[in-house]
Parts: C-alpha cells; sequence; structure tokens
C-alpha cells in the first residue's frame, strides 16, 4: 500500500471535468488525472492519452468514461480498458479517496472495484 497524497479539494474539479496532478507531486512516470464522473465518484488515470499525447484532465468525462480531446478515444474510469477508438491500450489507474472535502490519490495502487 502506497503512501496518500492530498492533492485537491472536491470542489475544486467539476463534475464532468478533470485535473492533472504533476508527477513531481505524485512520484510517477506520468503526470496523474483525477476525473470526477457525472455520478459525483472521483477516479484516477494516467494524463496522457495511449494514442498520443493528449491531457485526459482535459477531455470529457461522463457515464464512466473519459473522452480523449484530440482524438475522441474513451477509457474506463473503473478499470483503464479502452472503450472507443484510436487508441488500442488501455490507461494505468490510481485509487482515489474522498475524505470529506478532500481527494486523496495513492499513486501505483489500484483501486478497489
Ligand atoms: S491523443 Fe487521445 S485519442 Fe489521440
Amino acid at each position: 500500500m502506497t503512501e496518500g497524497i492530498k492533492v485537491a479539494k472536491n470542489s475544486d474539479i467539476p463534475e464532468g471535468e478533470g485535473l492533472a496532478i504533476p508527477r513531481s507531486i505524485t512520484g510517477t512516470d506520468d503526470d496523474i488525472a483525477i476525473l470526477h464522473d457525472t455520478d459525483g465518484t472521483f477516479w484516477a488515470l494516467n494524463d496522457t492519452c495511449t494514442h498520443q499525447v493528449a491531457s485526459l484532465a482535459e477531455g470529457w468525462v461522463e457515464d464512466g468514461t473519459v473522452e480523449c480531446p484530440i482524438h475522441a478515444s474513451r477509457f474506463c474510469l473503473k478499470s483503464g480498458r479502452v472503450s472507443g477508438l484510436p487508441a488500442t491500450r488501455g490507461a494505468v489507474c490510481h485509487r482515489v479517496e474522498v475524505r470529506g472535502e478532500d481527494i486523496w490519490l495513492f499513486p501505483g495502487e489500484s483501486p478497489a472495484v
């Protein structure tokens, strides 16, 4: 189990949007996108789209998926699996926990789903 990092307040990320946490904070190879689904839940995926180099935090989050802002690949928020081309490689997921108003990120730890 990794040590969690308090990365944002839940009010910092409107539903349907994301926020990129820089790798200098997460200690991971890629930045990590915190994504706020339209059902109110929060998820985390590696920020760089596996197709090219778009930031998934700048994409559209809806109904359990995030859509890349460049070529519209879709990724499952829970599993990182591709659910819409052109990407063919899934995104790495990380565990997120909401404690009160704070969002905690556990880089490198798989979400419990
Ligand atoms: S960069 Fe994301 S789909 Fe092309």
